[in-house]
């Protein structure tokens, strides 16, 4: 509905291009005459390389595609907006949270982790649930998931994780679902997965649409309030159209007869004015408990139970406006877990400080250099200026005769703003960081079961049969056996032995012979235990 617009898409509408009634040009503006033939030499010959008409459209067709998303590439957006319904100014001085009634525009990507470009929807995976807001201070991304956890402690794995996830390298197959040796390999090598790996076999992993799946930052994240006073935070979204699944069966087929399942049903839900919303959450902790919930919040691997934290809402998202052009938009933007805002800060969780690092990184290869934060679905709504300069597809002409600072050739150079939240500077909250310079994993971080059991659970007796039934085929697909029994005996027996009981009963492992793999007792626990 192109009436919902906000000051997100007013911008957008300079950029956008209607060629309706236009005459055909070329890049440089020169009309066409004739968009059907080559110029040739003779009406049999050689076509001339001369044609520069020609040469141009192939060229520019010949560069059409970007490198997709090295993970999470298959996925959809939408356009919509986020307000304040419960003010959040005791925790946090970011204004964006600040208001009741305040709205802020957004854009949302959700997407399969595993897949790429063109696989199907409706696969057993992971969804990204990716949230770039943008406030009057700067752009804000919620770089989350459909699931509360994540398989790894540490950023250090996620190149070894995710290679263990993507299709295998001789041959790649699969190309679209996990179900394969190398991923099996990992995970039952990998015990820090149990709990993880247990959400993906539950139907968690097979929503029936985004509009149905909650999302999760994941991490544990920062709050600084206007008097400089912080505490951890879990955001959650919550779907108002509660939380629902397809089974298995239905997820495959629909995964052959309509592999766009997912992005259809967001795209024709907006185009019918029944638009998706969410409320958004806090669970707030304070960092001296950071150890007292029985795990360490700064592990990835676990969440915050709600009987233990209740979550606080401040504010709800509406999706209400389909993108134009999927490349120009979805494809094109640029999320970065590093995009916050005054009032918004970090924690020492080691996943979230390497994906600090790789996403800015992997972007200036996608999108092709430095200045991708100038593309408009990237751009901020306030005011960008700094010291940074050229690099491919600059658009700012900056004006001025130097380009550093301090300098005394152009007086008004940009200028730093102290500190928010009197000044609106962003300034890092001064945590005191104390210890030795190590290569270790924290002891805390050792327990692999504990939440994976109460998961487990939590079920109830449909549900757990859903998650056996998944374990089985899945594993059914692995065809190393060992690696087949080493997930049955070293994980999901420290799971629950009935589980472990069902998941081998459906496989045929006699759950009391001696287990034949070759990594046997080369568990990779973690090197402080
Ligand atoms: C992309 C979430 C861990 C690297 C994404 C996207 C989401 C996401 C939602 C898609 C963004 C979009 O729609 O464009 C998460 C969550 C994680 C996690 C919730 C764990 C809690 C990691 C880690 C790394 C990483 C540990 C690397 C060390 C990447 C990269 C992309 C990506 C390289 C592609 C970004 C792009 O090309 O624009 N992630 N991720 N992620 N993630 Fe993560």
């Amino acid at each position: 509905d192109r009436s919902n617009s906000n000051a997100k898409l007013e911008q957008l509408e300079r950029f956008r291009e209607d060629a309706t009634g236009e005459a055909l040009t070329t890049n440089t503006g020169t009309r066409i005459a004739d968009n059907q033939n080559s110029l040739r030499g003779g009406e049999r010959g050689p076509t001339l390389m001369e044609d520069f008409i020609m040469r141009e459209k192939i060229t520019h067709f010949d560069h059409e595609r970007i490198p997709e998303r090295v993970v999470h590439a298959r996925g959809a957006a939408a356009h919509g907006y986020f307000e304040v319904t419960e003010p959040a100014n005791d925790l946090t001085c970011a204004a964006f949270l600040g208001e009741a009634g305040k709205r802020t525009p957004v854009f949302v990507r959700f997407s399969t982790v595993q897949g790429p470009r063109g696989s199907a929807d409706t696969v057993r995976d992971v969804r990204g649930f990716a949230v770039k807001f943008y406030t009057e201070e700067g752009n804000f991304d919620l770089v989350g998931n459909n699931m509360p956890v994540f398989f790894i402690q540490d950023a250090i794995k996620f190149p070894d994780f995710v290679h263990a996830v993507k299709p295998e390298p001789h041959n790649e197959i699969p190309t679209g679902a996990s179900a394969h040796d190398t991923f099996w390999d990992f995970v039952s090598l990998t015990p820090e997965s149990a709990h993880m790996v247990l959400w993906t076999m539950s139907d968690r992993a097979i929503p029936i649409a985004y509009r149905s799946m909650q999302g999760f930052g994941v991490h544990s994240f920062r709050l600084v309030n206007g008097e400089g006073q912080s505490k951890l935070v879990k955001f959650h979204w919550r779907p108002k159209a509660g939380v629902c699944s397809l089974v298995w069966d239905e997820a495959q087929k629909l995964a052959g007869k309509d592999p766009d399942f997912h992005r259809r049903g967001l795209w024709e839900d907006i185009e019918r004015g029944l638009y998706p919303e969410w409320e958004l959450g806090l669970q707030v902790m304070d960092e001296e408990d950071a150890l007292s919930f029985g795990f360490d919040l700064l592990d990835p691997t676990k969440l915050v139970p709600e009987e233990l934290v209740p979550v606080r809402v401040v504010g709800r998202m509406v999706l209400n406006r389909n993108p134009d052009n999927f490349f120009a938009e979805t494809e094109q933007a640029a999320f970065h877990v590093g995009h916050v805002v005054p009032g918004i800060d970090f924690s020492n969780d080691p996943l979230l400080q390497g994906r600090l690092f790789s996403y800015t990184d992997t972007q200036l290869l996608r999108l092709g250099g430095p200045n991708f934060n100038e593309i408009p679905i990237n751009r901020p709504l306030c005011p960008f200026h700094n010291n940074q300069r050229d690099a491919p597809h600059r658009q700012q002409i900056n004006r001025g005769r130097a380009s550093y600072e301090p300098n005394s050739i152009d007086g008004n150079w940009p200028r730093e703003t102290p500190p928010a939240p009197s000044g609106g500077g962003y300034s890092p909250y001064p945590e005191p960081l104390q210890g030795h310079k190590v290569r270790v994993r924290s002891a805390s971080f050792a327990d692999h079961f504990s939440q994976a059991k109460l998961f487990w659970r939590s079920m109830s007796e449909a549900e757990q049969q859903h998650i056996v039934d998944a374990y089985s085929f899945e594993l059914s697909k692995v065809e190393r056996l060992y690696i087949r029994e080493r997930q049955v005996k070293e994980i999901l027996a420290h799971i629950d032995p009935l589980l472990a009981l069902r998941v081998a009963e459906n496989l045929g492992i006699d759950l009391d012979s001696t287990s034949t793999s070759p990594m046997e007792g080369k568990l990779q626990d973690s090197p402080a235990l």
